[in-house]
């Protein structure tokens, strides 16, 4: 952690983002409905004030104060107690609609400096601009407070964004200018199962290498770290795995796992490699398999595509049972 920083308090993402999210920025949280913005944002204010001793004020024009506290509680987020404590704050303006907005800006602000708080939700931008809609732009918003008066009072922002199914951009397309930071959450469906991602569209001052992470909500918002082969402190001799009576062992227990116990015997199996998997990774997933039945004393047929040799062949089987060498 950094003075510049401010961890976001996501399993996995402060190493992503050199510490966490710029000190006093305005971040745009967005996604489609039930991507897990209100879990990110509430962990980003529960771990502020639990962890990092930021209190925080979690704004929400959509979700009812009773309902909030009793979803989040199920993660393990006790906000009751934060609020006991004087650490937190929740402000729901589900029935105040026709309030003007500067009276609505001057109870969140007074909420901000009553508490001394470092960290501010807003649920979501989508929600207010509607309620805002008969009297005022709620563009103005964001202009004269959340990128203005925020940085001034001191407190890192998540402006939460809906983007509604079938949708492309984010929000009006304005508040992507004026953020310091934009993350977009994504549920992906395919062959059934569910994938969520989480892609940095822009992060101020930071330098993102990682701009695509998968995550989980399972037991909160966990980020999993980008994949990096390691090299083993100290080696040791393959280990083979029994195969079933109808299934060779991929040589991987996990894969295996995976796979009801391995590849069906006299199976034809096809890899399909994306463009961004390298040599290294797929064959990860290959040796292992060469390795179990090499190590059972039974023969393995390589036909090497073209300009691979035996010696490579031969000496990519070594590498990775002796990367050192
Ligand atoms: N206990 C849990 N464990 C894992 N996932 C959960 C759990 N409870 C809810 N979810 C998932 O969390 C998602 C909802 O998260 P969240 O409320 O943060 O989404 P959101 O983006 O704020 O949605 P909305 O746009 O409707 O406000 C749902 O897709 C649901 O499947
Ligand atoms: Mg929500």
């Amino acid at each position: 952690m950094t003075d510049n920083s401010v961890p976001t308090g996501i399993e996995g993402l402060d190493s992503v983002l050199g510490g966490g999210f710029p000190r006093n920025s305005l971040i745009i949280v967005a996604g489609n409905p039930g991507t897990g913005k209100t879990i990110f944002s509430a962990q980003f204010i529960y771990r502020g004030a639990t962890e990092y001793g930021e209190n925080g004020v979690y704004v929400s024009f959509a979700e009812s104060r009773e309902s909030f506290i009793n979803n989040m509680k199920q993660f393990g987020f006790d906000f009751e107690k934060l609020e006991s404590e004087g650490k937190f704050r929740y402000l729901d303006f589900l029935t105040v609609r026709e309030a003007a907005i500067s009276a609505i800006l001057d109870i969140i602000l007074k909420e901000i400096k009553r508490l001394k708080a470092k960290r501010l939700v807003i649920d979501s931008f989508s929600a207010m601009s509607q309620a805002f809609k008969r009297e005022f732009d709620a563009r103005i918003f964001i202009h004269t407070v959340l990128s203005r008066i925020m940085r001034q009072v001191g407190c890192t922002t998540i402006l939460i964004d809906e983007i509604p199914y079938e949708t492309e951009h984010i929000g009006s397309g304005m508040e992507e200018f004026v953020a310091d930071g934009i993350i977009l959450l994504r549920a992906i469906e395919q062959d059934e199962r569910l994938f969520r991602d989480l892609l940095i569209k822009k992060m101020r001052g930071k330098e993102i290498t990682e701009d695509r992470l998968a995550f989980t909500l399972k037991g909160g918002f966990r980020v999993f770290p980008p994949f990096k082969s390691r090299t083993p402190t100290e080696t040791r001799r393959f280990k083979p795995i029994e195969d079933g009576p109808d299934k060779f062992s991929t040589g991987s227990a996990d894969l295996d796992g995976l796979l009801d116990g391995g590849y069906p015997k006299g199976s034809t199996v096809l890899l399909e490699i994306g463009r961004d998997i390298s040599n290294m990774q797929y064959h990860l997933i290959l040796a292992p398999t060469a390795w179990n039945f090499l190590a059972k004393n039974r023969g393995v047929i390589i036909l090497p595509s073209s300009g691979i040799s035996y010696d490579i062949v031969r000496a990519g089987l070594r590498w990775l049972i002796f990367p050192r060498m």
